[in-house]
């Protein structure tokens, strides 16, 4: 829903000042390798290089020698939780991270606020933003990039609350300082918009209370949280906690596809040796890990790849990976189960004045069990481009409803003709979201090929669970009472709406591939399991006490761990990213400590 271009002009016009503000640094790029004094560099920082630079580069043979020799760690997956974890491990060892995307420096997609839908509904092979779609028949996306979810998130930032901390068994103190170590480098105080502050006052008229002010902090009632997106609606990325790094020890590959964990079954106990990953051009190689004690292979490929990675290095459910042919390292059928994603509903509230954008700076957070939250500003112009979003197109609802054979060309241009007007006037409005705090449906995810390249099938089962259903339409019910309340049409001067009016917006506006029904505005119910979203808070898949200790080591394998969303039974306050980021930071101290006792400084 949120794929809908702006118009073509600020585009040129952004280009144009990209190209008259860079003219030094494009010139070092095309002279790469000649001599020059202040060189631009593309990736930031000079420990990042192409996967295709990795010395022992052979599709036929590995070796390993120069200063390809090994390392203490390798880190696969340079995301949300993989780079500040990398950062943090190359104070005291070697660390290689291997990247399958490429850096979020230079992405005007990436970088900026106005561009958070355009990168979303890029679904070419070179996007950040790697689009699934769920057997719920759900829109998804995963990162594919440096610094993960951080670089295709609406940026809200806002720390788990003290009982996750509790359950998680992590130590409060060292969380408390592990969360301020990502602040201090890439967190801000947003500048609340028109329509925010029209969400926290109804919010707090309908009784979500109290006002909690701009905190950090994950506490019931109203609050502001922080961003990742400056002042001037520049996005800073988990990628720069890599400016914590130490450069000597660390090296950052992008492009670097791993394809396998390697193992030396040859003892009591599968022993992880290397990795095999492919670069750029599709060469292979092998990155070992060195042979000291404590040195350790850790995946931080999210909730989608990391279960699918250890699936396709044999560990997992045993049918499954015989299905495939896949030689079995460790048979273990919990990986790929306990996947769950937090699903989110929205109202459309049109409005006739162009509005500002924003994405979410203002949560509520009920006793329920549900977050309310809003975004704004997708208008779409008539100088809109009008492009086909791939499988995000608008072509697609019609695939939801009409029989594969009966959808003829005709029909579905008179669709896009007709969908077109009720987006148009949609989108000048805002998204009021809610989204369920702890789903209680669960599903599963398994392999469709054995190419790391190509998604896995993933089902989430939305609202499988009566509970999950019920407080879904509760939360409809509040979110209804925010858009009809006296401050939001005092503050945002639309026209008291019809709430069944609002409601078949979001019906009509084509945000998933589920029937609809003609009930779909009169039950709640109904309307919640056939507009259902995501919020891209899915989790899961390598759950502590099924597929990890509970200080990540996969169970049954020695030097191997997972550190990332994957772990989590739940998804860490309003928004994961502030977590998962922490998380990296304070597993890395854990580990430093443990190996070097007081030494480690930290
Ligand atoms: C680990 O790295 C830190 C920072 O570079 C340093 O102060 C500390 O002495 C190192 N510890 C060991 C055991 O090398
Ligand atoms: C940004 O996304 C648009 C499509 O949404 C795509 O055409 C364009 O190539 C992308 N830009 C970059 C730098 O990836
Ligand atoms: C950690 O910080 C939170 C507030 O951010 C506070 O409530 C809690 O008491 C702190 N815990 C420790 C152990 O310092
Ligand atoms: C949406 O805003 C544009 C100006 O950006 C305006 O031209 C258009 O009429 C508005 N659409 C509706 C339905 O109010
Ligand atoms: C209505 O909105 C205006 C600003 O747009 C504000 O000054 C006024 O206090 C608001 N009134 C109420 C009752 O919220
Ligand atoms: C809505 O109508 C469909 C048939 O179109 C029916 O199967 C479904 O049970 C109805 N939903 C509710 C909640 O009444």
């Amino acid at each position: 829903m949120f794929w809908f271009l702006q118009s073509p002009m600020a585009l040129k016009l952004f280009l144009f000042a990209l190209l008259i503000s860079l003219p030094t640094s494009l010139s070092s790029t095309a002279s790469k390798g000649k001599e020059q004094k202040p060189k631009f560099n593309p990736y930031r920082y000079k420990f990042i290089d192409k996967a295709s630079t990795f010395a022992s580069s052979s599709s036929s043979s590995f070796s390993s020698n120069g200063r390809d020799s090994t390392y203490d760690y390798i880190v696969i997956g340079g995301g949300t939780a993989g780079c500040p974890l990398a950062a943090t491990l190359s104070r005291n060892f070697s660390v290689l991270v291997l990247e399958r995307g490429g850096v979020p420096f230079t992405n005007a997609n990436v970088s900026f606020l106005r561009n958070f839908h355009i990168g979303l509904a890029d679904t070419s092979a070179s996007s950040a933003s790697q689009a699934f779609v769920s057997t719920d028949g759900v829109y998804n996306a995963r990162a594919r990039v440096l610094g993960g979810g951080s670089c295709i998130n609406a940026g809200f930032y806002s720390r788990a609350d003290a009982a996750f901390v509790k359950r998680a068994g992590w130590d409060p103190k060292l969380v408390n300082e592990s969360y301020p170590w990502v602040e201090r480098e890439i967190v801000h105080q947003p500048k609340l918009t028109l329509w925010q502050k029209a969400l926290r006052d109804s919010l707090l008229e309908v009784g979500v209370r109290p006002f909690n002010g701009f905190t950090y902090d994950h506490v019931s009632g109203t609050k502001i949280g922080g961003t990742i997106f400056d002042r001037f609606g520049r996005r800073h990325t988990a990628a720069e906690l890599l400016a914590y790094a130490n450069p000597q020890k660390l090296r950052v590959l992008i492009y670097a596809t791993v394809q396998k964990i390697v193992f030396d079954t040859s003892g009591t106990r599968p022993r992880v040796t290397g990795v095999i990953f492919k670069d750029e051009n599709g060469n292979q190689h092998q990155a070992l890990l060195s042979n000291r004690q404590g040195s350790e292979v850790i995946l931080s490929s999210g909730a989608i790849g990391s279960p699918q990675m250890l699936m396709l290095s044999g560990i997992g459910p045993k049918k499954e990976l015989q299905r495939l042919k896949i030689p079995l390292v460790l048979e273990n059928e919990h990986v790929g189960k306990g996947m769950a994603d937090n699903p989110m509903n929205t109202i459309l509230v049109p409005s006739k004045q162009p509005i500002e954008q924003s994405l979410i700076q203002t949560v509520g957070i009920t006793k329920m069990g549900v977050y309310v939250e809003a975004s704004t500003g997708f208008g779409q112009s008539p100088e809109s481009i009008h492009t086909h979003y791939g499988v995000m197109s608008d072509k697609n609802e019609l695939f939801s409803t009409i029989p594969a054979k009966q959808r003829r060309p005709e029909a579905t241009q008179a669709y896009i003709r007709r969908n077109k007007y009720q987006l148009h006037e949609a989108f000048n409005g805002s998204f009021i979201l809610e989204k369920l705090a702890y789903p209680i449906s669960r599903g599963h995810l398994s392999l469709l090929n054995t190419n790391v390249d190509d998604n896995p099938s993933v089902t989430f089962n939305y609202f499988k669970h009566p509970v999950d259903l019920q407080r879904c339409v509760e939360a409809i019910r509040l979110v209804s009472k925010v858009v009809t309340s006296k401050r939001f049409l005092n503050y945002t001067q639309c026209d008291k709406q019809n709430v069944h009016e609002m409601l078949s917006l979001s019906v009509k506006a084509n945000i998933n591939l589920r029937p609809k029904q003609v009930n779909d505005t009169k039950s709640m119910a109904q309307f919640c399991k056939d507009t259902v979203v995501t919020i891209w808070h899915y989790h899961g898949g390598c759950l502590v006490g099924k597929v990890v200790s509970p200080d990540r080591k996969v169970l049954g394998v020695n030097r191997l761990r997972v550190i990332d969303g994957s772990t989590f039974d739940e998804s860490p306050g309003t928004n994961p990213q502030a977590t998962v980021m922490m998380m990296g930071r304070y597993m890395g101290v854990k580990i430093l400590r443990k190996r070097l006792g007081n030494k480690a400084g930290v």
